[in-house]
């Protein structure tokens, strides 16, 4: 049961106890972060779970896929650290991960 620190878009904090097996989408969403939508609930169809994720744990996040890349190539507010949260499983590797709500498209 890693912690995991949400940034909200206006820059609030939250740290969170998340449920190894959950993605990080639904830790999210299930903590009261209204503003990641999760349209599609976790299918890799909508982006509406972006997030930016601390480069500090690339090697240790769920691999992206060709779907979730082709994805992310539709928002306006992709970067290097862009991943869609509903691909990440959450792991006790993931201790002290921190990711930040993208802007909205
Ligand atoms: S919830 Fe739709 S792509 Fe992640």
């Amino acid at each position: 049961m890693p912690n995991i620190i949400v940034v909200s878009r206006d820059g609030t904090e939250k740290t969170i106890e998340a449920e190894n097996g959950l993605s990080v989408m639904e830790v999210i969403r299930d903590n009261g972060f209204d503003e990641l939508l999760a349209l599609c609930g976790g299918c890799c169809s909508c982006a509406t779970c972006h997030v930016h994720v601390d480069p500090d744990f690339n090697d240790r996040l769920t691999p992206m896929d060709e779907d979730e890349n082709d994805l992310l190539d539709s928002s306006d507010h992709r970067n290097e650290q862009s991943r869609l949260s509903c691909q990440i499983t959450v792991e006790d590797k993931l201790e002290g991960l921190r990711v930040q709500i993208a802007e909205e498209d």
